[in-house]
């Protein structure tokens, strides 16, 4: 064989390998984690979206409600009506309202650590009478110079300060 031909089949071999080696790492994902962890990323966005604008367009001084109280109604509505559950968490030593949202559980607990280490997100598929669940945490930034304004603790601070932590059920 040439040795163009050589090059031509290593590729060939190469590229199928890569087809099969993501079926089986795909397979391995259970389709109900995966829509479910796509469904949080988009309720990630939209939260994290309506928070900041919140506090960007209408929380002009810190006797303003603020935006995380403002959160925290719209995901008790979520939890009332069956959707979710959001819980706004600090993860600074220094909180607001500590006996709420400070990390309560193992998970929480968990998250904290690896969030604080620098990891974006940290997540576990649990089961709670017989139904299961994606717990997920996503790191909350100090996103606005204005977040300072009531949390001078914040300042200077430019890794992770909070956690937005879901629990939903899995989409099966
Ligand atoms: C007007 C003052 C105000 C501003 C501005 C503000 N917060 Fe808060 N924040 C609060 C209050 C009040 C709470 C407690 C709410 C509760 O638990 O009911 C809170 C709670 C939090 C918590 C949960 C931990 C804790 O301390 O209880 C995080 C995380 C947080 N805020 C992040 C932010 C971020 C990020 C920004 C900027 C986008 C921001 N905050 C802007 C007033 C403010």
């Amino acid at each position: 064989m040439k040795k163009q031909n050589y090059l031509f089949a290593g590729l060939a071999v190469i590229s199928l390998s890569l087809v099969f080696l993501h079926d089986v790492v795909t397979a391995d994902e259970d389709p109900a984690v995966t829509r479910t962890r796509q469904h949080v990323e988009m309720l990630d966005t939209l939260y994290k979206t309506a928070i900041v604008l919140i506090t960007d367009k209408y929380v002009t001084d810190p006797s303003k409600f603020s935006g995380a109280s403002a959160a925290k109604m719209l995901f008790d509505t979520m939890k009332e009506n069956g959707y979710h559950e959001v819980r706004l968490v600090g993860l600074t030593d220094i909180l607001v309202n500590p006996g709420i949202n400070a990390p309560q559980d193992d998970f929480e607990k968990a998250a904290k650590e690896k969030i604080l280490a620098g990891e974006a997100t940290h997540e576990e598929v649990v089961t709670m009478e017989d139904k299961r669940y994606l717990r997920k945490a996503t790191a909350v930034p100090v996103v606005l110079e204005r977040c300072v304004m009531c949390h001078g603790n914040f300042a200077g601070n430019d890794g992770a300060i909070g956690s937005l932590m879901y629990t939903v059920p899995l989409i099966e």
